[in-house]
């Protein structure tokens, strides 16, 4: 199983970003972690701050990965070019959240992406990526 995760931007800062919200994990500490919790799959990730970069990689794997997790950090809120790019793929993509954006602003709580999703995962930390995987398992 194929499994691409793709975080949008100022994730890069994870670990030193608000840590009372984000935790004060590294990503790449995490996906260390993760990768050895789940060693049956194959786990690719890629990161940016650029909406454009973040589709591009979405088209390069969409038709070939098993599933796509994707935190679109605060683009989830605005891009409707991300929404149009998930119903384009044939990989199922799932929504994950580090926090729990019900919780939070209400800016927050609209999302431009879900719609086009499998599903979505938010509030459990760094562990919302995990359940992510565990949902496209299930699902396959
Ligand atoms: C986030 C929540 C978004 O509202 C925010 O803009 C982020 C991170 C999260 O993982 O909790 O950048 O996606």
């Amino acid at each position: 199983m194929n499994i691409m995760i793709i975080n949008g931007p100022n994730l890069n800062l994870l670990g030193r970003r608000e840590p009372e919200i984000y935790g004060s994990n590294s990503f790449e500490a995490y996906l260390d972690e993760l990768r050895k919790k789940m060693p049956d799959v194959n786990i690719d990730y890629y990161q940016s701050n650029i909406e454009g970069e973040l589709i591009n990689k979405m088209q390069e794997v969409g038709f070939t990965y098993d599933g796509i997790v994707l935190n679109a950090g605060a683009y989830t809120h605005t891009s409707i070019a991300l929404q149009d790019c998930i119903r384009s793929l044939k990989a199922p993509v799932v929504e994950v959240h580090i926090s729990n954006v019900h919780k939070r602003e209400e800016f927050r709580h609209k999302s431009m992406i879900s719609c086009a999703c499998l599903g979505v995962i938010c509030g459990f930390g760094l562990d919302s990526y995990r359940l992510a995987i565990e949902g496209i398992i299930f699902n396959s």
